[in-house]
């Protein structure tokens, strides 16, 4: 059971469903829960009303620097090292007219730059501000929410230029991260995760064709990807899991 667990972009969706899953499943656990607007997070207040000494909520956007400072300087000053660091933000499309290419006129530079910092650059600069504050001796571990739409091998489709390279270069940082940190933190495990399709803002444009079965909520979602995260061994680091614990294939 982790001691501090530190959930990245935890506002909603996938993330918000990590911090209630781990809040009943780990009753020891501290849970550092940290999103764009704590003002608004309305869902992480409450939880933090009810769990005061447990639920920690931060303010952190992945593309601020400032803001990744200010979150390394309050965990250090905790004084307690994390445990499992789990990266949930990522963009998909977005009010502000963020949408996913379907051909190859459709690709824009700046939508092309917002993917990449949010989705491969974020979890990345989390990375460089967080490892430091990370166990050493002990089990710790690394989950970045990557996507199958990721794999290059399993392209079958095509489109969606932009997400799908984001995701395959972030698996690329996971991958690289592993190897440094297997000098620094011989017992560290970083991976990628898969969910599968799962009901949240970022998939409701995109998942009417999706099979009911196949659609998950956030809660099973967080609760298949906790169970993959408990039986990660030292020999998966570097690799992609889905949310049944497969391997996801480069
Ligand atoms: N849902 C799926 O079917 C699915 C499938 C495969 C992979 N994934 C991956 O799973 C992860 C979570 O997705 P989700 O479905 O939970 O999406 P979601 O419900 O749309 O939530 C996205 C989260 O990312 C945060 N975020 C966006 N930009 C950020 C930034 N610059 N800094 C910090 N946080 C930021 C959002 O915060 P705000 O509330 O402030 O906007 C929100 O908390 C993503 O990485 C996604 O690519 C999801």
């Amino acid at each position: 059971m982790p001691d501090v667990v530190l959930v990245q972009g935890a506002s909603r969706g996938l993330g918000l469903a990590f911090v209630k899953r781990l809040i009943g499943q780990f009753p020891s656990s501290k849970i550092i829960a940290t999103c764009r607007d704590p003002n608004s997070a309305l869902a992480l207040q409450e939880l933090v009303e009810l769990h005061p000494q447990r639920v920690t909520l931060l303010r952190l956007d992945v593309t601020d620097g400032d803001s990744l400072e200010a979150v390394a300087e309050a965990v250090s000053v905790s004084g307690k090292p994390i445990d499992l660091l789990i990266n949930c933000a990522g963009v998909l499309h977005s009010p502000e007219g963020l949408r996913p290419e379907k051909r190859l006129q459709d690709v824009c530079l700046s939508n092309l730059e917002q993917y990449f910092r949010v989705n491969t650059i974020g979890p990345l600069m989390v990375a460089k501000h967080l490892v430091p504050l990370m166990t050493r001796r002990r089990r710790a571990i690394i989950a970045n929410l990557s996507a199958r739409v990721g794999s290059i091998s399993d392209n079958r489709l095509g489109g969606w230029y932009g997400y799908r390279a984001s995701k395959s270069a972030q698996n690329m940082i996971t991958k690289t991260l592993s190897i440094e940190l297997k000098r620094t933190h011989p017992e560290m495990i970083c991976v990628g995760l898969h969910p599968g399709t799962v009901a949240t803002e970022l998939s409701a444009p995109f998942s009417s064709r999706v099979a009911p079965e196949k659609l998950f909520s956030p809660e099973e979602a967080a609760t298949k990807l906790l169970a993959v995260i408990e039986k990660l061994m030292p020999g998966d680091t570097g690799k992609v899991f889905a949310y049944d614990g497969s391997e996801v294939p480069w």
